[in-house]
């Protein structure tokens, strides 16, 4: 195990995220996390230049942050990544990353590796953060703060 990719959408990265970015890197030599589409969101809060920006404004020196509009499994051939890692809150992540974990493996063979969240994190996503300063809730915590400013500046 030598190079690893954290992809997502990340609109925006959470504490969660940022979590599993920090301990990949602690497993890995190399760590990239890949802003990457999903046809199934295709409208965001945020650019991916600005989610881009965010995440390198906050995640620990060393990793790469990069983004990506074509299939993951071509960025990771292209850049000579062996393995996937995404974090697992509940079964339900489980089943929406089960098929795309082996259609990956089916594709080129390369292996996705689950990180369980940590238990502080588990109830935390980007949309429904999104959703709770969209109505004035308090999302202290729930993102790292340049995020969460980023995050409240958009609701403002
Ligand atoms: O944070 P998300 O939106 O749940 O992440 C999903 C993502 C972006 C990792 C997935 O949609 C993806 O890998 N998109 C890139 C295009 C691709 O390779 N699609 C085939 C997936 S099997």
């Amino acid at each position: 195990m030598t190079k690893a990719v954290c992809p997502g959408s990340f609109d925006p990265m959470t504490m969660g995220h940022l979590d599993i970015f920090t301990r990949a890197a602690g497993l890995f030599e190399h760590v990239t996390v890949l802003v990457t589409g999903n046809p199934d969101k295709p409208s965001g809060l945020f650019s991916v230049h600005e989610r881009v920006e965010l995440i390198r404004e906050v995640v620990p020196e060393g990793i790469t942050v990069d983004h990506w509009s074509g299939l993951l499994v071509d960025y990771a051939s292209e850049h000579g990544i062996d393995t996937i890692v995404k974090g697992l809150r509940s079964s339900l992540d489980y089943e929406y990353e089960l098929p795309m974990a082996q259609m990956n493996r089916r594709l080129t063979g390369i292996d996705t590796m689950f990180l369980l969240t940590d238990e502080k994190y588990g109830y935390i996503s980007s949309s429904l953060c999104k959703q709770v300063a969209q109505f004035g809730g308090d999302i202290t915590g729930m993102f790292p703060e340049p995020v969460a400013r980023a995050v409240r500046a958009k609701f403002a």
